[in-house]
């Protein structure tokens, strides 16, 4: 996922999604990020007696459901055991690695059991199912009464089911007598239950009814417990849902693949006093007439919809509450006192919801949409069809203590999953093969959205430096995938949400919108939404109907772009005749360890635009090249006229320019001729290909240099990433310090220039640019900044002068980067005060900062302790692992020796990938590729197996670029400090 905000590469400001915070640059973290969330403790251990048949039942939340089921009438017997969350199928790491270009076979790909989707003799009609959480014993009781077609004569029924426990089950077959199921087979591996029955169920409609009863768990998954303090500072607990991928089926049997879609009819019983949401609106809410302090609430029924997006919430919260132009009613739910905190994304919402009904051409189907902010909470927010649910991070803004960035961040996230209302929930993949339309698609249109409420976020430029260029980094290991990837076990799907999935499926879907054009975009996402709403559908599909409205090659371009991975770099060279200018445009596979010389190399279909110094904003021709080389003629170009490939940098791929016309552009840098946009391509280009080996990274430093007068956020935000990675990776050498200076000396100018203190008139991206800057110089230990940073955060941490939100992570950062360990007790002393999880975020982000050894394995047991919430370990973590080699190898000692907690605690999710790349990516020497592979040989962790193989081959390949480039890089570093003779 892009699955968090900014972790940026250095600014606090940078706002960027979680899984973008994932793949931030190694080595450059210690910054912002916005990732947020709670932590739940050991459940508590509670006593009561376990009676048969009433479902009042008592356990320590540790205790294995199978001791409930012991305890329950033995009719029918379980034929095997229910699943206790299992060990998946282990990863078999198996190839040895000797150099970058053997990366791709650091590992062979593991052994993975056969998997086989759901049978379909029977499948749902329409979910009746009843919830009873238990908020005290942290238990549910669950009632099941499926209304389902059975289209061929079976005798037993086969659904998903884990973690659960179903006490009885049996089938009415329309018209006919209740049969009894004899047996449950539970296959805990494949989480699926097959119920037998004793004679066959003949084709026809007919009733499933189970009961069952499962844990609130303390994993963020399925059906859990969240736990937040009330007002009177109690602890307190909320019971919440997350289903996708595959984790309805800890909630209640179901039939949990995308395609198989139903209607819903869910009734909550409560506490009367606690708030019960779920998708739809509520029709009845009476007493429950065998507990006095109980309601039944009752929901309308859903639209036919797929599993993942069915949700409940039960808790205390305060909402919100507006309509939108198109008669939606929007709620914003907040936790209690804190309504206030909404208003921003209420009005976000509201702007959103017919800002899409109109680009789509398709209303927002549901009565209402309820967001709601959960303390706990694994992802950065989740689309649940009308009831949309988000870290209490990407949902709540104070107007005084919530920074510009947090604002971003908050309209991304809300304008993201509002697009999944009509992409996704309307209109569904099919399978998780193409996860990415969803998510590319909902990447790519957030910015859309953001960019029609808040022109001055300039975000279009944000989405190159944030998603485009983190997505052509990752593309060029060899260990990345196709975008269209086949999956199948939930370890398998749990891996596609990346940047993959995330980034290149918005990059491309971008660089599709440009070729077809916005008209004949919309005409072709309108035909797709109509035609398969209410229904599944693939990438094929999509591409059909924009052929259609476009009359152009959709599919044919777009496969080379999605069945195959990597891009590919486009290599022009050019001669001037006569007043035409000739381009000789050749294309070759880009690789992070430089372009592939093999003979199958891969190409693709790729738009290519090009401009010239006469308006660079306007693209002088277009061309498709679908072949290896081409020649293109431009006419009318003066000889001393400069030449652009890729301007508003949309196409995905990188370009290497001969010496000569790279020689001519580079003036449009400094003199700010060439849009920013494309001065920050072009500048990230030359980057990833010094990190290539292609050119000599002092060639990019001098270009580098070039920006010293750059006034652009966005600009310097993706230079400040690009000088993190290499500042980390020269935090291997003895010379560290040079590049600390280099940075001083870039930073200076445009520091002086901005000053502390914001300015009349001044707006959301010059309050951006001051915090990265004043970061980045006080991070790099420029005195002057050094010096302002600790006399204002002692004004600060005193209650003197507050520091206002945007320049609290720059400070921050500054004062611990050069702190001791009074500095560290008054930061966790700030933490402990927020009440606001976006403050407490911002310092454990840069908590790992801190220099000293001892403090630094305080930082880490602060980590794993209770003040941090179990989703924020990972960014505390990581903001160690970021900061200094020490921090770097601190934090994988950590990780290792506390693997089984940190596994056990996110059981190898997502967040456990997020965790090792962070940890272990900044890494530059050989051995630790394999430190890392054989750790992770004997420690499985399925879903974050690629990212290992990834992390591995990264870490060869910073080490090859060091032992290639550290000379020539210090040489210049020195050089460029001597006194001219
Ligand atoms: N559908 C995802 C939530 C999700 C992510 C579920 C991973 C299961 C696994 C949601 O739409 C999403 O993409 N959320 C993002 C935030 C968004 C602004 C990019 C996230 O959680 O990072
Ligand atoms: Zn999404």
């Amino acid at each position: 996922m892009r699955f968090l905000e900014p972790l940026s590469c250095v600014a606090p400001s940078m706002a960027q999604t979680a899984h973008r915070q994932y793949f931030s640059c190694p080595g450059s973290i210690t910054s912002v990020g916005c990732l947020r969330c709670v932590r739940h403790r050991e459940g508590r251990v509670a006593t009561r007696t376990i009676s048969n048949g009433c479902m009042l039942f008592s356990m320590s939340c540790r205790v294995s459901l199978s001791l409930i089921r012991l305890a329950l009438p033995r009719n029918p017997t379980p034929l095997s055991k229910p699943a206790s969350p299992t060990l998946r199928a282990s990863i078999h790491i198996i190839r040895s690695f000797n150099s970058v270009h053997s990366a791709s076979t650091l590992f062979s790909m593991p052994e993975r059991r056969p998997f086989v989707r759901l049978p379909t003799e029977v499948f749902p009609v329409n979910y009746g199912l009843r919830l009873k959480p238990d908020l005290i014993d942290f238990t549910f009781e669950g009632k099941l009464e499926a209304a389902v077609e059975v289209t061929q004569g079976t005798n037993q029924i086969v659904m998903n089911c884990a973690d659960i426990d179903i006490i009885t089950a049996s089938f009415v077959l329309e018209g006919g007598e209740e049969i009894n199921a004899t047996g449950f087979n539970y296959q805990n591996e494949d989480e699926k239950v097959t119920l037998c029955f004793p004679s066959t169920l003949q084709k026809g409609s007919g009733s499933l009814k189970i009961d069952f009863v499962g844990e609130l768990n303390d994993k963020m998954k399925g059906f859990y417990r969240s736990k937040y303090t009330s007002p009177s500072g109690e602890i307190r607990y909320a019971a919440v849902t997350q289903f996708e991928a595959t984790d309805a089926r800890r909630a209640f049997p179901c039939w949990d693949e995308p395609a198989i879609k139903a209607t819903f009819d869910i009734t909550l019983i409560v506490p009367k006093d606690r708030v019960a949401l779920s998708n739809m609106n509520v029709i009845d809410r009476k007493p429950y007439p065998e507990e006095p302090n109980l309601v039944e609430v009752k929901f309308a029924t859903t639209p036919i919809m797929s599993t993942y997006l069915v949700a409940f919430v039960i808790g205390e919260y305060d909402f919100v509450e507006s309509q939108s132009s198109d008669g939606v009613t929007v709620r914003v739910y907040t936790p209690v006192g804190k309504a206030e905190q909404g208003k921003f994304a209420l009005e976000v919402a509201t702007k959103t919801l017919p800002f899409y009904k109109d680009y789509f051409n398709v209303p927002y189907p549901l009565p209402k949409i309820d967001l709601i902010a959960i303390a706990d909470f694994a992802a950065g927010a989740m689309e649940n069809w009308g009831l949309v649910t988000y870290r209490e991070t990407a949902l709540l803004i104070d107007p005084k203590n919530s920074c510009a960035s947090s604002r971003q961040w908050v309209a991304l996230v809300v304008g993201h999953e509002l697009a999944h209302q009509w992409f996704g929930n309307l209109v569904t993949m099919e399978w998780w093969t193409h996860l990415w339309l969803n998510e590319g698609f909902a990447s790519w249109i957030e910015y859309l959205c953001v960019d029609h409420c808040f022109p001055e976020y300039d975000i279009w430029t944000q989405f190159v430096s944030a998603d485009y260029t983190r997505a052509l980094d990752l593309d060029a290991l060899d260990n990345s995938h196709p975008i269209e990837v086949d999956v199948g076990h939930p370890s398998e799907v749990d891996e596609i949400f990346d940047a993959i999935s995330y980034s290149k499926g918005a990059s491309v879907i971008r660089m599709l919108h440009n070729y077809i054009g916005d008209e004949d975009f919309r005409k072709g996402m309108n035909a797709y939404l109509l035609k398969f709403q209410h229904k599944n559908a693939s990438t094929e599909d999509l591409w059909e109907c924009l052929e259609q409205a476009s009359g152009k090659p959709i599919a044919a371009v777009m496969n080379s772009w999605t069945k195959q991975m990597g891009f590919p770099i486009i290599v022009v060279d050019q001669e001037q005749h006569g007043s035409d200018r000739v381009l000789k445009i050749s294309q070759k596979k880009f690789c992070a360890s430089g372009p592939h010389n093999g003979e199958d190399c891969p190409s693709w279909m790729v738009p290519i635009s090009i401009c010239t110094s006469e308006d660079p904003s306007c693209t002088k021709i277009k061309v498709l090249l679908d072949q290896p080389e081409t020649t293109v003629i431009i006419p009318n170009v003066e000889p001393d006229h400069w030449i652009k490939i890729n301007p508003g940098t949309v196409g995905f791929y990188r370009i290497q320019y001969s010496s000569a016309m790279l020689e001519s552009v580079l003036p449009g840098i400094r003199d700010l001729t060439l849009l920013p946009v494309d001065r920050l391509g072009l500048q990230n280009d030359l980057f990833s290909l010094a990190r290539a080996g292609m050119i000599s990274t002092v060639e990019v430093l001098k270009v580098m240099e070039a920006f010293v007068n750059e006034p652009n956020y966005t600009v310097w935000s993706d230079l400040s990433c690009n000088l993190g990675v290499l500042s980390s990776l020269l935090s291997h050498t003895d010379f560290h310090e040079d590049i600390q200076e280099f940075i001083r000396d870039l930073f200076t100018p445009i520091g002086l220039k901005l000053g502390w203190d914001s300015k009349p008139g001044e707006g959301h991206l010059d309050a951006l640019l001051r915090g990265l800057v004043l970061g980045k110089l006080g991070k790099a230990g420029h005195k002057a900044t050094l010096e302002e940073a600790r006399r204002r955060f002692k004004e600060h941490a005193e209650g003197k002068q507050i520091l206002s939100a945007d320049l609290r992570s720059p400070v921050y950062l500054t004062v611990l980067k050069h702190g001791d360990s009074t500095t560290l007790d008054t930061m966790l002393k700030l933490h402990k005060q927020a009440d606001m999880q976006e403050e407490k975020n911002r310092i454990e982000r840069v908590l790992g900062a801190i220099p000293a050894p001892d403090l630094i394995q305080r930082v880490l047991s602060f980590a794993l302790s209770e003040e941090v919430r179990p989703q924020d370990t990972v960014s505390v973590i990581g903001g160690v692992a970021g900061s200094s080699k020490h921090g770097r190898k601190a934090a994988w000692k950590f990780v290792r020796d506390n693997w089984e907690e940190l596994h056990n605690r996110y059981q190898g999710g997502f967040l456990i990938s997020r965790l090792i790349k962070l940890t272990v990516d900044g890494f530059a020497i050989d051995k630790m590729a394999a430190e890392v592979k054989s750790f992770f040989e004997s420690h499985h962790a399925p879903a974050a197996e690629r990212t290992v193989q990834q992390c591995c081959e990264n870490i060869l390949l910073n080490a090859a670029w060091l032992k290639k480039d550290a000379d020539d890089i210090h040489h210049y570093l020195l050089q460029r400090k001597a006194p001219p003779v």
